[in-house]
């Protein structure tokens, strides 16, 4: 979701649900693997289908509640895993007949709405935006990096024109005080000379933040390359981005596998595929307008997928070197 505000709505809507089931087609069985599993939107949806199996991993424990449900009823079908989608590679999924790999990143309406996981600049209290199973959280990251640093997060995660500012006047601030959710959003908004009447003033600020605390960029770069390694051939993987970051990061993902060539020289394999995937749509899919006006949230989604052209398991990529900058940034929180 674009904006870190609590939508109006009361509860967690599946985004893209009827267009991505219709692209992996669990009517024809196999094995698919939710890298977000959230409420479980997509994982029942698949799992309603006959002769399917579902792998869903969520980096937030409280997932695991929905999850042990879901057990009871399909039993060996379904497996849950609190993990990072980063460390997909570590489930030993090789071997297994893997037909869908799917990504709908970002945060879900239940977690927009814990106050003490703190995403929203609506919330009381401590600065924190984890979403599970990290290293440190955004008051960490607001108290205890350089001005400069700070500056870099809020203008390559954020887009933010005015990072500079802001960073300076948070640097100032909190060696007088604690900076917490509302002081930040103060901050903010004595900082910016542009005023902003499309979205609110610290949109961009906690974005960046949120990014930042989670390694959303490494994870999506990793999670992408390690799905692609565990799927089958003819198997499809699909992304939903909710900012414009992700969506170019997937975006060049699939183009370059699907122009340059991508099967390493070194390869066993006698006959090869040229490319890895097959792009079959280049454009995103976007909700409808059924689904803008039940669920207004999602007007910043997209989809993207393609299909894997061969079983192989290793492959070149360029994406790590592309986004280097990016990853770098995110590197500032091992100090923490
Ligand atoms: C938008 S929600 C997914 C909603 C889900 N498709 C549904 O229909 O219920 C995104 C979920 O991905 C999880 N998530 C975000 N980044 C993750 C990561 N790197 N590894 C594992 N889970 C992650 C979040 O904790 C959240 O539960």
């Amino acid at each position: 979701m674009d904006a870190t505000i609590v939508p109006k709505m009361q509860k967690h809507y599946p985004v893209l649900l009827k267009e991505i089931i219709s692209v992996i087609s669990p009517q024809h069985g196999g094995t698919f693997i939710d890298c977000t599993f959230g409420q479980g939107g997509y994982t029942k949806k698949i799992l309603d289908f006959e002769n399917t199996n579902v792998i869903a991993l969520d980096r937030d424990i409280e997932s695991a509640k929905i999850a042990n449900q879901l057990k009871e009823s399909f039993k060996d079908r379904f497996i849950f895993k609190n993990i990072k989608f980063s460390q997909l590679k570590n489930l030993k999924l090789k071997n297994e007949n893997i037909r869908g790999v799917i990504f709908d990143l970002g945060y879900s309406y239940t977690q927009i709405k814990d106050s003490e996981k703190g995403l929203s600049f609506e919330a009381n209290g401590k600065l924190n935006m984890q979403l599970g199973l990290n290293n440190y959280s955004a008051e960490d990251a607001i108290n205890k990096l350089d001005e400069k640093e700070l500056e870099k997060i809020f203008k390559f995660f954020g887009d933010e024109k005015e990072a500079k500012y802001i960073a300076r006047n948070i640097n100032k601030e909190r060696s007088k005080n604690e900076i917490d959710t509302k002081s930040l959003v103060e901050i903010i908004d004595k900082s910016k000379k542009r005023k902003n009447f499309k979205i609110h003033n610290a949109t961009k600020v906690f974005q960046a933040l949120r990014i930042f605390v989670n390694k959303e960029i490494s994870e999506l770069i990793y999670g992408l390359i390690n799905a692609t390694k565990v799927l089958k051939k003819g198997g499809i993987l699909g992304v939903v981005t909710f900012h414009s970051l992700e969506d170019k990061i997937v975006k060049y993902f699939f183009k370059s596998l699907s122009e340059n060539k991508s099967i390493s020289r070194y390869s066993p394999l006698v006959k090869q595929a040229d490319t890895l995937f097959n792009l079959i749509q280049k454009k995103p899919i976007t909700p409808s307008e059924e689904e803008l006006s039940e669920n207004p949230p999602s007007r910043s989604a997209k989809f993207r997928y393609a299909i894997k052209k061969t079983d192989f398991y290793n492959f070149d990529t360029d994406i790590e070197e592309k986004f280097r900058n990016y990853i770098e940034i995110e590197k500032y929180g091992d100090k923490l």
